[in-house]
């Protein structure tokens, strides 16, 4: 694995947990980029040359400028299941092999999908908020009351290792599943939309899904139904969405992922009946740490001839 000079040189974009680093740190010569938010654009084409291996955040976009700076790259690891924010096709012409980090973070991107369900659901948001504000009068028979899960319909669309893993914890709380899937015979969106009391996408973000659920979409959706994104904000339009929620064209809906991360539309800040997470799917120490782990072996298997432990095909 080593180059003349000793070990390969790899380019990290964010500090990684001290187990993982130590297991790059021992095998490879590693830069890594300044700060705690994204890797600026200039920064990252900049420190790239001569570098083997580069080690991406979701939030690094990896174009073409920087896949054409890496002259030595041999590998874009990128510490995530979803890599929109990588050019593979550029990355491919090059002969660069790019990976991503598949099913280490399906439970916990799973579980806050659930997490998100019940919370628009019971109307958590909303109360905490009354009760912060301390406006809450006290118990009341008819205060807050939201949809109950049992018997009803969750509607996934996307029916990968996340959509399945939703299904399974939704069977729990006594749901039915309907499910729409490239790979078998699943139910056409339409009927999908029109016939689900909840409806979470897991879909991965690519030309086709951008704008997947938009006005004509929400419209479909009954008004007691409730829409989940936990993949990523452009396969909602999210100006129709907030215009759907305030309208009352659905009942709410439960968000994890945005547009334009970090920003957040501003006609969703006021509504009610949306629940805003900062993009938690997989935020959890142990898949944190798990995602890292996997990106990092990736890298030291490619660099020392290999073949890649979970190559994006
Ligand atoms: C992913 O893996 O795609 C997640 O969105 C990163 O948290």
């Amino acid at each position: 694995m080593g180059t003349s000079a000793g070990k390969p040189p790899v380019l990290l974009t964010r500090k990684l947990p001290a187990s993982v680093m130590a297991r790059l740190e021992a095998a490879c010569e590693v830069e890594q980029c300044p700060g705690d938010g994204s890797a600026a654009h200039a920064e990252l084409v900049s420190r790239v040359a001569g570098k083997q291996a580069l080690v991406s955040m979701v939030t690094d976009t990896v174009n073409r400028a920087v896949i054409e700076a890496g002259d030595a790259l041999r590998i874009i690891a990128n510490v995530a299941v979803g890599y929109n924010n990588v050019d593979v096709a550029a990355a491919r012409e090059r002969g660069i092999i790019v990976t991503n980090t598949p099913d280490v973070l399906t439970d916990a991107t799973a579980d806050l999908t659930l997490a998100l369900i019940l919370a628009v659901t019971r109307r958590l948001g909303e109360g905490e908020r009354w009760l912060r504000r301390g406006d809450w009068p006290g118990w009341a028979f008819d205060q807050l009351l939201g949809m109950q899960l049992r018997g009803k319909q969750l509607g996934i669309v996307g029916f990968g290792r996340i959509g399945l893993a939703v299904a399974a914890r939704a069977a729990v709380f006594g749901m039915t599943i309907a499910h729409t899937s490239r790979s078998d015979a699943g139910m056409p969106l339409d009927r999908l939309l029109a016939t689900s009391d909840v409806v979470s996408l897991h879909v991965p973000l690519t030309p086709e899904t951008r704008h997947l659920i938009g006005q004509p979409e929400l419209a479909r959706m009954k008004r007691t139904a409730y829409l989940i994104n936990t993949t990523r904000g452009p396969v909602v339009d999210e100006a129709a969405l907030a215009w759907a929620l305030k309208n009352r064209l659905i009942a709410g809906a439960g968000l994890d992922v945005y547009e334009r991360e970090p920003e957040v539309h501003a006609d969703l800040f006021p509504l009610e009946n949306v629940v805003l997470a900062p993009h938690l799917g997989s935020a959890t120490t142990e898949t944190r740490t798990a995602m890292a782990d996997l990106a990092v072996r990736n890298v030291i298997a490619v660099l020392g001839g290999d073949p890649p432990l979970t190559p994006v095909t």
